[in-house]
């Protein structure tokens, strides 16, 4: 998307008179009107969710509780065909809303079994249901489509989505990618359950989160079903294609295991995901009990991707992952996953925690100490890439994975440690895992129970470390 135009195009619109306006403009135009502009019918809903980094991600006036996608791929032609049936509920009266989806070409949509009007602009699919919504009514939306997907390419210029491979798709949708592959509110403020039912050529496999409830195959072809029970965002759904080796396996606490791994990379693998027990085990001990049913790791061969994405109760790899990158996606699934974002901007909620985690993990199996990861950070000189922002304000979706983010938001947490003390910094870390599980949390909220729990006053130490710009000085 091109990031820079769109929030522009925004506001200039936004200056608009609404009712004025809408009866006349294009389609185009209206989408981007926002929300609650009041027509003869009902109203519209939002085509964002208001998020300034990514202002068409996610759209206003409804919640999805539930996706149930069923998608076919033909590995060599690329081509997909799916149907996404979305179980909703609408916040607002709605004479219509909007889906995100980017590409692919859209065959029918319905409303509760009604045939509903549709038109595409941009990445919103505007929906118009023969009959106005109510405030608080559950719906049904069913969309199908088909096409070849293609990835979008992010602000900071990365691939994200729907990614072909020469074996399949790695699938990944952080922050903006889903909408590649299925039509949905692509906002993290929304979080649903999902299942996935996935027709592959037989020999390919295809790998969602969740429980593995189903495996068939005929006439050429396996499907997977997969079920994910716990609301998850929609960036964090995948449903990774390739020749995949499964294992199965149930941890001591119950936890479904699959991890699918490409033989190219099961050598250097097979290590790492080895401790995958460990390391959710230690994770638990940490942070509190594992907050899904399912686990496990995709492990494809994806060389030009660039990254690993913590896909719910499965994280995805592009290669075979080292140690750290265990650990770091995984520790995600607490922060980020469970405890998600409702603003980009909070985006060191879940890439500082993580990456502090994998500092933690050194420190107890015999590596460097989070303080002595701290103090090399530190002895960066000013001008560093890791000064260049303060990590509680990336100011652009650009930012949000640069290294400030990562390891800036790492050395916050370490700092807060150093204010607490040990015992009660675990006390934090515990409390935010178990008080947001299954929803969200904002940055705010995470200062306010730290100093509840402590006691003191962090007013200062967040704001030197989370805000204040250049390097800080050290208190
Ligand atoms: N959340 C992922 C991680 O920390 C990084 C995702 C990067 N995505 C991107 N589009 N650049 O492991
Ligand atoms: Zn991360």
């Amino acid at each position: 998307m091109t990031s820079s135009r769109r929030p522009a195009a925004r506001r200039r619109i936004a200056v608009l008179r609404r009712e004025a306006v809408l009866a006349t403009v294009p389609v185009a135009v209206a989408a981007l009107l926002g929300a609650g502009a009041p027509t003869a019918a009902g109203t519209t809903g939002a085509a964002g969710a208001g998020d300034p980094y990514f202002p068409l991600s996610g759209n206003g006036g409804y919640h999805v509780r539930h996706y149930d996608l069923t998608l076919r791929y033909d590995t060599s032609s690329r081509h997909l065909d799916g149907t996404a049936v979305l179980t909703a509920r609408a916040t607002q009266r709605l004479s219509r809303f909007d889906l995100d989806l980017k590409g692919l070409k859209v065959t029918g949509v319905t409303v509760d079994h009604a045939t509903a009007g549709f038109t595409r602009s941009g990445q919103e699919l505007l929906v118009t249901p023969r009959h106005a919504l109510h405030e608080g009514q559950s719906f049904r939306i069913t969309v199908t489509y088909n096409g070849t997907p293609k990835p979008v390419t992010d602000p900071d210029g990365s691939a994200d989505g729907w990614i072909p491979t020469d074996d399949g798709a790695f699938v990944a949708g952080e922050p903006q990618g889903a909408m590649t592959w299925f039509p949905a509110n692509t906002h993290p403020k929304d979080k649903s359950s999902y299942d996935f039912t996935i027709t592959v050529p037989e020999g390919r496999t295809a790998v969602a989160g969740g429980i593995l409830t189903g495996q068939h195959t005929a006439h050429g072809r396996t499907t997977f079903r997969w079920h994910q029970p716990e609301p998850m965002a929609a960036y964090l759904a995948t449903a990774t294609v390739g020749k995949f080796t499964l294992e199965r396996y149930t941890t001591p606490d119950g936890i479904q295991v699959v991890n699918a791994v490409d033989p190219r990379e099961a050598r250097d693998a097979a290590p790492v995901l080895k401790k995958l027990p460990s390391v959710l085990a230690w994770e638990s001990k940490l942070f509190g009990p594992y907050p899904f049913r399912a686990a496990g790791s995709i492990v494809d061969h994806a060389p030009d991707v660039g990254y690993a994405l913590e896909t719910q109760s499965r994280p995805v790899y592009d290669a075979a992952p080292d140690l750290s990158t265990l650990v770091h996606e995984n520790a995600h699934q607490w922060f980020g996953d469970s405890v998600a974002l409702t603003a980009w901007k909070d985006i060191w909620l879940n890439e500082g925690f993580a990456t502090y985690t994998e500092w933690l993990y050194s420190e107890q199996h015999g590596g460097p100490s989070a303080q002595k990861t701290f103090d090399a950070l530190y002895a960066r000189p000013a001008g560093d890439d890791l000064w260049a922002f303060p990590p509680g304000d990336p100011g652009s979706g650009k930012n949000i994975f640069d290294t400030p983010v990562y390891d800036r938001g790492a050395m916050t947490l370490h700092e807060l440690r150093g204010a607490v003390g040990d015992r009660a910094f675990l006390r934090i870390l515990r409390a935010w895992a178990s008080e947001h599980r299954g929803g969200h949390g904002t940055t705010a909220q995470f200062v306010k129970l730290a100093e509840r729990l402590s006691g003191k006053n962090l007013d200062a130490l967040f704001h030197t470390w989370l805000y204040a710009k250049g390097k800080p000085d050290r208190a």
